[in-house]
């Protein structure tokens, strides 16, 4: 049997746009848009039309430039918004207006200031006229988590009658747990009359940072759509990453066996077109596509992935479109790691030359954290210009240009010049009685 598809809403350009220093022009909105769609999103969240003419705009823009998926405008649950929304997306091919008032009672009393049959009757009237323009109205009941369970089935009722096609359950505030709200999700299924008839989605928000586990969560009890951003840009903490749970559901196709249409070779451009666009980096070790995410650095990591890379990584960098692994110098890494990396760079020593060379390389990147190709150079110069114990023998030139590809960044600086006392001997092969076991080798490479 198949597993069942999981529609993969993307939101980076509206509620992803809402976190501070985010913001996009149209012309980058539809820019992203394109690489979304090549990404192969379901559907895509172009903006909030009543928000601004530049909203508006964009999500014309959007509508215009990608016609594959679905091109979706926000509205709340307002007459004059939803017409907005429905102007914004006059021209696309397959539109959806997305409604949204808030339930819980902090919101009612606070900020709309209004009781619970006026919440079911406006909501219920605002998707009966979102579907009077578009036939795909999807309902959001914000601050979902926060609502009491019962109001919260008795608007879902209400909006479903009216027409609404999906129920997204957002966790705004990034409140909830992921067995709550799997739970929360379960009893909606089961509970709403009517439900089946809608797809149940989830949109979760990371102020405790389980917006993916929230949303694997739901996945787990029942919806069918996912609601993410790409770098888990929004609100305050940041929306669900995109990249994250699409992972999750391949990585673990296991626990979680549900398909996406994403090409996931496409994550990693994505999320670096984002970061062009915007100019805000993900932090280094930011799942999926941080710098560090395919990095390794420890000596006992470094020795395990160079006999095979399945000690050490989950999941290949080129199958999120991240060019390939990197072996980082530094004070963890082990001989292992800096003999290859001396080998990529035209050296090859025996063990006891080596020694020489990873007590020196161990000191320098005590005080320098990286140890780039032309620090590595300069060092193996200077241990043979100080000690004539160290004949390094020499890889043929084509060799280390190949293995150097993808191992480490390139060099800033050129090369210096190999030593000219260098004696070139070729290359030396391990005496057999130097050949260790397999366990003094592994403790050896670190
Ligand atoms: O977080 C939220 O509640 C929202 C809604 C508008 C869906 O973004
Ligand atoms: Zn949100």
């Amino acid at each position: 049997m198949e597993s069942p598809r999981i529609t993969v809403f993307d939101t980076t350009l509206r509620d992803g746009e809402q976190s501070p220093g985010c913001s996009m022009n149209v012309h980058e909105k539809a820019r992203l848009a394109r690489q979304l769609d090549r990404l192969g999103v379901d559907v895509i969240e172009a903006g909030f039309p009543i928000a601004s003419d530049g909203d508006f705009a964009a999500v014309q823009a959007v509508a215009a430039a990608v016609p594959r998926p679905i091109v979706a405008a926000l509205a709340r649950a307002a007459r004059h918004d939803i017409e907005r929304a429905a102007q914004a997306l006059s021209a696309a091919v397959r539109p959806r207006i997305h409604v949204f008032l808030a339930t819980s009672d902090i919101h009612l009393q606070h900020k709309l200031r209004i009781s619970r049959q006026q919440c079911i009757d406006q909501a219920a009237e605002s998707v009966r006229l979102a579907r009077a323009f578009c036939e795909d109205v999807e309902f959001s009941p914000e601050d979902a988590t926060r609502t009491d369970p019962e109001f919260l089935f008795q608007v879902l009722e209400a909006v479903i009658q009216a027409g609404a096609t999906t129920l997204n359950i957002p966790d705004t505030v990034g409140y909830t747990v992921p067995a709550e709200f799997g739970e929360l999700i379960r009893n909606i299924r089961e509970r709403v009359r009517g439900s089946e008839k809608a797809t149940i989605s989830a949109h979760c928000h990371n102020d405790l940072g389980l917006a993916v586990a929230n949303s694997l969560a739901a996945v787990a009890n029942g919806a069918r759509q996912v609601e993410c951003t790409i770098n888990g840009i929004g609100e305050r903490a940041g929306n669900a990453s995109l990249e994250e749970i699409v992972m999750a559901l391949r990585v673990r196709a296991d626990r979680y066996p549900y398909q996406t249409a994403i090409s996931t070779e496409e994550l990693y451009p994505t999320s670096q077109m984002l970061e062009e666009i915007t100019g805000i980096s993900v932090q280094p070790n930011k799942a999926i596509i941080g710098r560090n995410a395919f990095a390794h650095e420890a000596g006992i990591h470094q020795d395990g992935m160079l006999k095979n890379r399945l000690t050490y990584e989950i999941m290949t960098p080129q199958s999120v479109g991240v060019p390939d692994s990197k072996l980082v110098l530094g004070k963890h890494s082990g001989r292992h790691a800096l003999s290859l990396r001396c080998e990529q760079l035209g050296y090859r020593f025996e063990r006891r030359q080596l020694d020489e060379i990873y007590r020196r390389f161990v000191v320098l990147a005590d005080e320098i954290k990286h140890v780039h190709d032309h620090h590595l150079l300069e060092l193996i110069r200077e241990t043979a210009e100080e000690s004539q114990r160290i004949p390094p023998g020499r890889v043929e030139a084509g060799q280390a240009a190949a293995a150097a590809a993808g191992a480490e960044e390139t060099p800033r600086k050129p090369y210096p010049a190999a030593p000219s006392d260098f004696s070139v001997i070729g290359l030396t092969s391990v005496p057999a009685s130097e050949h260790l076991s397999e366990q003094e080798d592994y403790l050896w490479g670190v």
